[in-house]
């Protein structure tokens, strides 16, 4: 059966990415007798400016018949003042809902050619591997009202709603204890059940996943807060972290810098398998648009590329082959090549397409 995968470029440096990830595709199609086809779409601020929408109802279906969805990044200072259903975000927040993508894994791993290029020292982070696993499709993002309203005296009031259902805190846990199984076996979870009732269920329905079903794997409950000091004060004793969609979002920008350049991060965004065993899955590269870097052939494609490789193990089942460019990722690095965002004193500086060349290199070599 052919593969049909989605690609949707987007904003800033999202189309330069991607395309460098297309090459990558394509290197497995024609080395590696992967069977697959793409196609592309708009999405985003590059939607809005063809079609007046961030979120095309053809882009929205061409990802629902796609086995998976390789995404860029949307965003950008130039849709700043559009109302939220304008925004370029608008576009990837739809994908998620409409695609029930309600599991985001963001592996932190910190290469160890990279050591020296976090804002850490090198022995708080080397070796670090990490994986926050973030619900995607609920909570205060979603939850309704969410609006602004005038109130009598001329103020106006803002509102979003924080909610979690039993079934959405089951179905992310479920996926953390799953994926901690597969790793070092163990789960952090992170709320705020100090301060907020959705914190409070939260815990219990995590803790009672864990000892219905997971009780092999070792729990701990950490407030969001600790858990953004202790990431930075001592990161390697996190193995999985599950938390919300906001804490979600703010901690996991917060790994990824322990690894040195959020340029280098891959993520998986997961819905659930239906009857006959299809699975929603969208693959993005956690840095965004960088507007301010867009079009000059600098950006890193190596966050891109590496979710590229987590899309052949999670939709594709093709572990071998994710593998494989994991290491050759990891080759690249060790042979000295740097984009900007990573560069380090007497490393060889390279753009987008000399990295995404270096790779390809290597996965000749090794495939050779
Ligand atoms: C992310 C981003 C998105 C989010 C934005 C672009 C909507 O920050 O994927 O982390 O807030 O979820
Ligand atoms: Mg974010």
């Amino acid at each position: 059966m052919t593969a049909k995968i989605l690609l949707l470029p987007g904003d800033g440096i999202g189309p330069e990415v991607l395309d460098a990830t297309a090459r990558v595709l394509d290197w497995f199609r024609r080395k590696r007798g992967f069977a697959v086809t793409t196609d592309s779409a708009l999405i985003g601020g590059a939607a809005y400016e063809a079609l007046g929408t961030p979120d095309p109802q053809a882009t929205i279906d061409k990802a629902k018949a796609a086995d998976a969805v390789l995404f860029g990044a949307v965003g950008g200072p130039r849709w700043d003042g559009l109302s939220f259903d304008k925004k370029p975000e608008r576009g990837l927040l739809r994908l998620r809902k409409d695609l029930g993508l309600f599991a985001n894994l963001r592996p932190a791993l910190c290469f160890g050619a990279l050591t020296d290029a976090s804002s850490l020292r090198p022995e708080i982070v080397s070796g670090l591997d990490l994986l926050i696993v973030r619900e995607l499709t609920g909570g205060v993002y979603f939850g309704e009202p969410k609006e602004i309203t005038e109130l009598p005296d001329g103020q106006k009031r803002a509102v979003d709603t924080q909610v979690y259902t039993t079934g959405e805190i089951e179905r992310i846990a479920r996926v953390a204890f799953a994926l901690a199984r597969l790793r070092a076996g163990r789960v952090a979870s992170a709320e705020k059940s100090n301060v907020m009732v959705s914190g409070v269920l939260w815990r219990q329905v995590v803790q009672s996943v864990h000892d219905r079903e997971f009780p092999d794997v070792a729990l701990s409950h950490i407030l969001a807060d600790s858990c953004a000091m202790q990431l930075v004060k001592n990161p390697k004793q996190f193995d999985v972290i599950v938390t919300d969609n906001l804490f979600g979002d703010i901690l996991s920008d917060e790994a990824a810098e322990l690894t040195g350049s959020i340029g280098m991060l891959p993520s998986a965004s997961l819905g659930a398998k239906d009857a006959q065993g299809r699975q929603g899955a969208l693959y993005e590269p956690v840095h965004g648009s960088a507007p301010d870097i867009a079009g000059q052939g600098i950006a890193n494609p190596l966050a891109c590329i590496l979710s590229l490789a987590m899309c052949l193990r999670y939709s594709f089942a093709r572990v071998d082959d994710a593998v494989l460019l994991e290491k050759a990722v990891e080759e690249v690095l060790g042979q000295g090549y740097r984009t900007a965002d990573i560069m380090q004193p007497g490393m060889t500086k390279v753009g987008t397409t000399a990295m995404t060349d270096a790779v390809i290199k290597a996965l000749d070599a090794r495939a050779a």
